[in-house]
């Protein structure tokens, strides 16, 4: 390369779903993930740079802003890696392959958990099968036909239309012809029909029992406020999914047996919120 001043570019190369690293407008490598850590993979040719992009890369992603970087995370095919592969490894092989999907501080044993914490380190800890990893993505690299199971509690309405669906279509595509895949989903239409009727009991329910409109100011204990919060739970929520829309979109995913089902004490989160306020949809291929 000549003397002219070193600039270095992170480009996204959306068809290979990878990052591409650029120095002077010379493709020298790709970023990838391998098992939730950022890798550099450089170039033969241009391995005397290693060292240098290694320190640059990493402090650049060291000091950029939770904002940025989540920009960054968001970008399509920038964590296209191995990390749910390698985790379902780590676990023992005689254990059913099942995966809890935003599984919050529900991490359960002998589950490959998934959640995204972002500031916190990426990747799995061995210990409590725990997968750092951000969703929208898609899975982590797990193999076609590969599981016999997906759980998810209150998750799904957390990512934005395609993003729920290219994850509905992934994990159709990873589960085995005889597995299942079971969601546990907040009740909207019970929440709105509640409003709608001005149901006491159920207002007085969420508000002295499940304490859902503590954190509001006392002028702000209004039924449209309980609806605020459950509908838009902190800005966090970005898409409503109810047993008719949801099971038409795991139809167009590829799921071709889709029921309406009871409460399973043995699979679904057992708070008494959750229970109060959900449904529960399994589907299988
Ligand atoms: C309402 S909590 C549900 C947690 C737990 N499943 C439960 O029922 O209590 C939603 C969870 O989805 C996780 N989440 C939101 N967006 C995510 C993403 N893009 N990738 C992975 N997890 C995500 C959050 O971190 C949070 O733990």
């Amino acid at each position: 390369m000549s003397n002219e001043p070193v600039r270095v570019w992170m480009a996204m190369d959306p068809e290979q779903g990878r990052m591409l690293l650029v120095v002077n407008r010379v493709p020298v490598g790709t970023l990838s993930s391998v098992g939730g850590q950022i890798a550099l993979n450089i170039d033969p040719e241009y391995a005397g740079l290693r060292d240098d992009l290694t320190k640059y890369c990493g402090s650049v992603f060291a000091n950029m802003p939770d904002t940025l970087r989540a920009a960054l995370y968001e970008a399509p095919g920038f964590m296209t890696n191995t990390a749910g592969r390698d985790a379902m490894e780590a676990l023992a092989a005689d254990r059913k392959r099942r995966v809890h999907l935003g599984c919050g501080p529900d991490v359960r044993p002998g589950w490959l958990n998934i959640d995204y914490q972002p500031g916190a380190a990426l990747g799995y800890n061995t210990a409590t099968s725990f997968l750092n990893y951000d969703l929208r993505q898609g899975l982590p690299g797990l193999e076609d036909g590969s599981v016999d199971m997906f759980f998810s509690s209150h998750f799904f309405e957390h990512l934005r239309h395609e993003e729920a669906m290219n994850l509905m279509q992934q994990c159709r595509r990873a589960l085995r012809d005889d597995g299942m895949a079971r969601f546990q989903m907040p009740d909207f239409k019970g929440t709105f029909r509640a409003y709608v009727d001005d149901d006491q009991a159920f207002f007085d329910t969420a508000v002295s029992t499940h304490k859902i409109l503590d954190h509001m100011p006392a002028y702000a204990h209004n039924y449209a406020d309980l609806v605020s919060r459950s509908v838009y739970e902190f800005y966090t929520h970005k898409y409503i999914w109810d047993p008719d829309n949801l099971s038409k979109a795991l139809g167009a995913a590829g799921f071709s047996d889709v029921k309406l089902d009871a409460y399973a004490a043995d699979l679904d989160h057992p708070s008494s919120l959750r229970r109060d306020y959900s449904y529960y949809l399994v589907a299988r291929p």
